[in-house]
């Protein structure tokens, strides 16, 4: 039997989980002070959703999904992504009739079956957010600028922001002709995904990360040149909006994102440090996916961050956001005043200090080591002379002081001492 976890999977060890766990309420708590609220879907979804919502052009639908069958026959699929799981929540609990906008952010893993990389795996976690029923351009601007906060906070610089619009159904279909135009005498060299994407969905070309097709882009027409007025003035006001913001951003028309739903704004945050895609953040506005899946018409605006990604950065940038911390006390105990420690902690444990004691029946010496190994703060040592005076020895670790601290004032005295 192979005992290493599956292939684009990992296990995350607690010096991980800690850093993780700051992260999470980082994110969680920016979002609350922007008014999302947490959402959680399954983790897997019938097959259709996606194939409808995140679109049967993208690579994801195309050759990611892990796809199964149950025991009743039904297909069904491990989300590669939330938006759509999250709009079909939408529409089934009846969120339209909400207050709008209906603001929602989670924190949930995802499987693609993509080829691993540095930052690319095939479980992975993402934040997110989804505002949904809020058509104006301040909806774009106010998610672009909850991630530039959250970056920010994190203390994290040198993310860069590059912004597009990919216009409305009605623009992009002329925009889709004159790529196609300019593709077609080139199509012969272009690789066979492109070939597909050619007839499905030519915005994707511009995307294609293959040397023979990715220098075509360069010189592909744009559609921001081809934005019907409405799209146009949208595109200004979200740009706008983040001028005021002070949030900084570069146009790359280049940017069209690789699943289906999206409408008008769409962004990426990039950064060298995260492996060959480098996006940290993708997002944008998909007017259309909930009336594509079966809601009604339901503009919405959201985005989805790797966390590994986003750890990778962290790491790159050399910040720290948590160091593991010992115990507060260990408490070295004899065979006779095993049952004394273990009550003595619990009683401290409930009042908010953390406690560990000798589990392992090991020597006065071995305690002693291993308190130190954890790093705790304080140690005593409970024996049954100490347990009759009703009173210890209360070592401080960093400096070697000694006190004798009654036990039931112990709680105090680490309080004050720490
Ligand atoms: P996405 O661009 O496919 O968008 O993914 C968002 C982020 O998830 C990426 O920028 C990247 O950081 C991370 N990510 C994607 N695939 C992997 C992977 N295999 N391993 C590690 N990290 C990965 C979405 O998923 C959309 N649902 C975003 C969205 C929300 N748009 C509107 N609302």
């Amino acid at each position: 039997m192979d005992l290493r976890a599956p292939r684009g999977t990992r296990d995350i060890l607690p010096e991980e989980t800690i850093r993780r766990r700051r992260l999470e309420q980082a994110f969680a708590d920016l979002c609350g002070r922007y008014g999302y609220r947490e959402i959680r879907v399954p983790v897997f979804e019938h097959t259709e959703l996606f194939v409808r919502g995140v679109g049967d052009s993208s690579d994801v639908v195309r050759k990611e999904m892990y796809t199964f069958q149950d025991r009743s026959d039904r297909s069904l699929t491990l989300r590669p992504e939330g938006t759509a799981g999250v709009a079909r929540a939408f529409i089934e609990h009846g969120m339209s009739s909400w207050p709008a906008p209906v603001k929602l952010w989670y924190n949930l893993n995802m499987f693609r079956y993509e080829k691993m990389q540095k930052g690319r795996y095939r479980e992975f976690w993402q934040f997110g957010c989804e505002t949904f029923g809020a058509a104006a351009p301040g909806a774009d601007a106010e998610v672009i600028g909850l991630l530039d906060a959250f970056f920010s906070e994190l203390g994290l610089e040198e993310i860069r922001l590059e912004i597009n619009s990919i216009g409305c159904p009605g623009c992009r279909d002329t925009y889709r002709e004159a790529l196609r135009d300019y593709y077609r005498p080139h199509l012969p060299d272009m690789c066979e995904d492109c070939q597909i994407r050619f007839e499905r969905n030519p915005l994707r070309m511009l995307d294609c990360k293959e040397d023979s097709c990715s220098m075509l882009a360069a010189d592909a027409p744009v559609q921001l040149d081809y934005l019907c007025d409405d799209c146009r003035d949208h595109f200004d006001q979200v740009k706008d909006a983040l001028d005021r913001q002070g949030v900084r951003y570069r146009v790359n028309p280049l940017i069209v994102r690789g699943l289906d739903y999206y409408t008008r704004t769409v962004f990426e945050f990039l950064s060298e440090h995260v492996g060959t895609q480098g996006a940290i953040c993708g997002g944008g506005r998909y007017d259309g996916l909930i009336s594509e899946i079966g809601g009604p018409d339901m503009p919405a605006v959201g985005f989805a961050m790797g966390v590994e990604r986003l750890m990778l950065e962290l790491e790159a940038q050399g910040i720290n956001l948590a160091e593991e911390a010992g115990p507060d006390l260990f408490i070295v105990s004899f065979p006779s005043t095993v049952a004394d420690a273990l009550a003595l902690a619990r009683a401290l444990i409930r009042q908010g200090v953390s406690v560990e004691t000798d589990l392992m029946d090991r020597s006065i010496r071995s305690q002693m080591k291993a308190a130190d190994r954890a790093g705790a703060a304080f140690i005593l040592v409970l024996g049954e002379a100490e347990r009759a005076a009703d009173e210890v020895k209360v070592r401080k670790m960093a400096d070697g002081r000694e006190d004798r601290v009654p036990i039931a004032g112990i709680g105090d005295y680490l309080r004050a001492n720490r």
